[in-house]
């Protein structure tokens, strides 16, 4: 297979840099372009990227000259770990100029022609990509807590049916991007606040566990309460969770539809697709973020101290790597899913041909 030239926006943030160590020697994508904010532009990558990940710098991207994202791209993919301040406009633009925008950043997801996409939840939104006004396309992927409790919410809700949801956050200080939560506020600390997480997760869930009916996405009827709190860990957002369900079922028929669960990216080989998408515990006390955090290299929904709720009727534990499922690994499983079941194809032969032919 040719490989897709890509580029990565943001790339000299967390989610950016997490793109860069996971995209290296990739089957299907080389990156081809780095992106981040007009300060950054014009200087070699290794000058202005602070790196901060376990693997050293691919040599293939230290000395590429870091492009201002005003700039024409020619990479037909553009993975976006931009900033939300500065995301929206520059996405759109892009998406107008015939790239495909895989998105971690929060400002489209909730437009009505635009997914959230779990593929292994909800592959079949691809199709709002080809009706959309773009040249182009914009895919996004959620917010990183609710990536781990729609994901392990999708296929309780399919056997069972879910209509009340409370999950308390326990969520890591990676989360808030470099330098993120200052170390004077956050060790020894808990911070019982995380700006707009309690409403991103209340109304993605919904529309990730919708369905699509034509045009729009009709939400999952549920009601769902969320508290968030940034705690001092580095990565690894973990998550309390009282499920009320429709029918009830027992702890073990619980684990049994989790570990069942699977989803197109597992029956087509992807190469980020994780075995098991959710990896259910026995233990009394996993998941544990230190412990438990890299499972499946990062791309699993880890769920334990699956037990009966008193209050409602099933709770649990969930837990998940917030950059790497939770944000460029979600991306990439998602660029990889539309490739692979076709939908590039046919986003470049719809009416409105892409302009870009990287
Ligand atoms: N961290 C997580 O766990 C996580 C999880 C899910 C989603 N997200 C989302 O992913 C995005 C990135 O988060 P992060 O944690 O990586 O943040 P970050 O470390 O602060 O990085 C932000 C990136 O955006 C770039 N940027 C800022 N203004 C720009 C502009 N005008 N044009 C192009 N690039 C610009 C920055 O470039 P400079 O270095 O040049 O300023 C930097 O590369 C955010 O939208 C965030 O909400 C993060």
């Amino acid at each position: 297979m040719e490989k897709t030239p890509v580029a990565v926006l943001g790339a000299t943030g967390t989610v950016g840099q997490k793109f860069i160590a996971l995209l290296q020697n990739h089957p299907y994508f080389y990156v081809n372009e780095l992106v981040a904010s007009p300060k950054s532009a014009g200087t070699r990558y290794k000058e202005v990227c602070n790196w901060k990940q376990d693997s050293f710098m691919p040599a293939e991207v230290a000395d590429m000259v870091v492009k201002s994202s005003d700039e024409d791209l020619e990479s037909l993919i553009l993975f976006s770990g931009m900033d939300s301040q500065a995301a929206g406009p520059i996405e759109e633009t892009y998406a107008n100029r015939g790239h495909l925008v895989v998105s971690n950043a929060k400002n489209h997801r909730m437009d009505p022609d635009v997914p959230i996409i779990i593929p292994e939840v909800n592959s079949d939104h691809f199709d709002m990509v080809l009706r959309q006004k773009y040249a182009g396309g914009i895919i996004t992927n959620s917010n990183c807590s609710t990536m781990f409790l729609a994901m392990v919410l999708a296929p309780i809700q399919k056997a069972f049916g879910v209509h009340t949801v409370h999950v308390t956050t326990m969520q890591a200080i990676s989360g808030a991007g470099y330098p993120g939560v200052p170390s004077m506020d956050i060790l020894g600390n808990v911070i019982p606040f995380i700006g707009g997480e309690e409403e991103k997760m209340e109304t993605e869930t919904k529309k990730i566990l919708g369905t699509l009916r034509g045009e729009t996405i009709l939400d999952a009827e549920m009601t769902i309460s969320a508290q968030c709190n940034r705690v001092p860990v580095f990565d690894g957002h973990t998550e309390s969770v009282s499920l009320g369900l429709h029918e009830k079922a027992s702890p073990e028929e619980i684990m049994a539809v989790l570990e069942a669960f699977t989803g197109p990216p597992q029956e087509l080989s992807l190469p980020s697709a994780p075995e098991k998408p959710i990896l259910v515990f026995r233990e009394d006390n996993r998941p544990q973020p230190a412990r438990d955090v890299w499972k499946n290299a990062g791309m699993s929904a880890c769920a334990g101290r699956i037990r009966p709720c008193p209050v409602l009727d099933i709770k649990m534990v969930i837990l998940g790597h917030n950059t790497v499922r939770g944000a460029a690994g979600a991306a990439i499983l998602n660029a990889e899913t539309f490739v692979e079941m076709g939908y590039l194809k046919a986003l470049r032969e719809k009416d409105s041909l892409p302009v870009c032919s990287g």
